[in-house]
């Protein structure tokens, strides 16, 4: 079982690129079972949950070629609609591709995505808006079995509740409906923007008519494209933060500071220097960091994915600080390892209680989720000593060459078997 070493305490000086964004090439991959033309995507990161959903798609019977740069995608042979348990457990998002499976070939069979460590990940948002569009679904031994024989037909849908997920299955679903679909109260991350980019792109009727309102025209022909995947806005988050906790100074590149405008404020007002660049971030960390109360929601406001990281950067400020998880049931897997590394962390409920002026004590610890373990490397950075974190497959899910981007800005860190 592999892990990682990491020997503190370190503060990281230079440059990060970020890599592409795994949240949002994971619907694009999804989408492109809708398309038999030739799709070639650039900028996928190299991560688990990118290889996971490949396999997926391969299982599905899409031709992939993979030059590390480009991958190119061919559905123009017969295509499955059988997606397996065996590949959607290790990775939720594999429910995506239920939305073009169904609006393409009137049927699906799709494993549900069952739980994970942050919670029991349920489907339900995205199966009762697909029924809106004349999708009939039963749930037999853990298998949505789908049908639509006479394909879809679009409708005026209104999410119950804000989910990634759920909109970005019904906005691929509803590009192959029959007439028009308003999808409103929608997720609008920016992943979700560049999946609508991607399809556009592809030859898709889709317009965003106001904050969370989209409308879509079905259409029957898509065309050949070429398409870059988006930065990913998290792994960027999460690299800022291990600036502002180690008095680091970094410049990470290869991002729209925009798309990350409330983590830089947050970041900014905990006392971090931050200069904001075209298409690059300039972080100097402060020796004060200032206390906050926040709590996670949907786009715009704080992400959840970067929950787990600003809680081992709260632990070195100032004054108490409170987080309330307000996303996900039990996204606090990550306290219990903070406390063993000398953390004050109290849980009533979804809301964290984090004593401040806290010194990090290196540890053997164990990772629980994606964004748990590189919550962990953040508190090793700052630990004097050797850290040992096990079970390293939940960060290797997420974050491309995070030992080399870290070791390329001096942090001492590395992979054992
Ligand atoms: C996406 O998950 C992301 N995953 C998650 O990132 C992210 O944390 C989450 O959105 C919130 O931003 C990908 O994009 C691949 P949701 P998703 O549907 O789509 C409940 C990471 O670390 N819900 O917005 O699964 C759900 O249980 C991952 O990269 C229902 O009740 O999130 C949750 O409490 C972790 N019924 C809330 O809504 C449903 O049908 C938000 O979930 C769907 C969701």
């Amino acid at each position: 079982m592999k892990k990682l070493e990491v020997f503190g305490a370190t503060k990281p000086k230079g440059q990060i690129k970020i890599s592409g964004s795994k949240n949002a090439s994971l619907p694009i991959l999804a989408a492109t079972l809708l398309s038999d033309k030739k799709i070639s995507l650039t900028n996928l990161p190299k991560v688990k949950d990118i290889e996971t959903m490949i396999l997926l798609l391969k299982s599905l019977g899409s031709s992939i070629e993979d030059n590390k740069k480009i991958l190119t995608i061919n559905n123009n042979k017969q295509i499955k609609t059988f997606a397996a348990y065996s590949l959607v457990k290790t990775m939720r998002a594999g429910i995506l591709v239920l939305g073009p499976l169904i609006a393409k070939f009137g049927k699906a069979k799709v494993s549900l995505p069952g739980g994970c460590a942050i919670g029991t990940r349920p489907v339900d948002i995205h199966l009762q808006a697909l029924s809106k569009l004349g999708v009939k679904y039963k749930i037999i031994q853990g298998y949505v079995h789908a049908n639509a024989p006479k394909g879809l037909v679009g409708a005026n849908i209104k999410f119950p509740k804000i989910s990634v997920g759920a909109t970005e299955n019904l906005i691929i679903a509803s590009c192959l409906a029959k007439g028009k679909t308003t999808l409103s109260n929608c997720a609008i991350e920016p992943e979700i923007k560049d999946l609508v980019n991607f399809l556009i792109k592809m030859g898709c009727n889709i317009k965003w008519t106001s904050n969370r309102t989209i409308k879509i025209e079905g259409i029957k022909n898509l065309s050949e494209i070429k398409y870059k995947v988006m930065p990913d806005r998290i792994e960027a988050g999460t690299y800022l933060i291990a600036a502002a906790l180690t008095e680091g100074n970094l410049k990470i590149v290869g991002i729209d500071p925009k798309i990350i405008n409330t983590e830089i404020n947050i970041i900014k007002k905990l006392g971090a220097k931050i200069i904001q660049k075209k298409n690059e971030i300039l972080i100097q960390g402060s020796k004060k960091i200032k206390s906050i109360n926040i709590k996670t929601s949907p786009y715009p406001g704080f992400p959840t994915d970067l929950q787990a990281q600003m809680m081992v950067l709260l632990c070195k400020a100032n004054k108490k600080s409170y987080i309330r998880e307000e996303i996900f049931e039990n996204r606090f897997m990550h306290v219990a390892e903070l406390n063993r590394m000398g953390a004050k962390i109290s849980i009533n409920g979804n809301k964290a209680t984090i004593e401040g002026n806290i010194k990090f004590e290196a540890a053997e610890l164990m990772a629980t989720d994606l964004r748990a373990s590189v919550s962990l490397i953040l508190a090793a950075l700052t630990a004097k000593g050797k850290s040992v974190i096990n079970r390293i497959y939940h960060l290797d899910r997420g974050y491309e060459d995070i030992e080399k981007k870290l070791k390329k800005v001096g942090a001492k860190i590395r992979r054992v078997n």
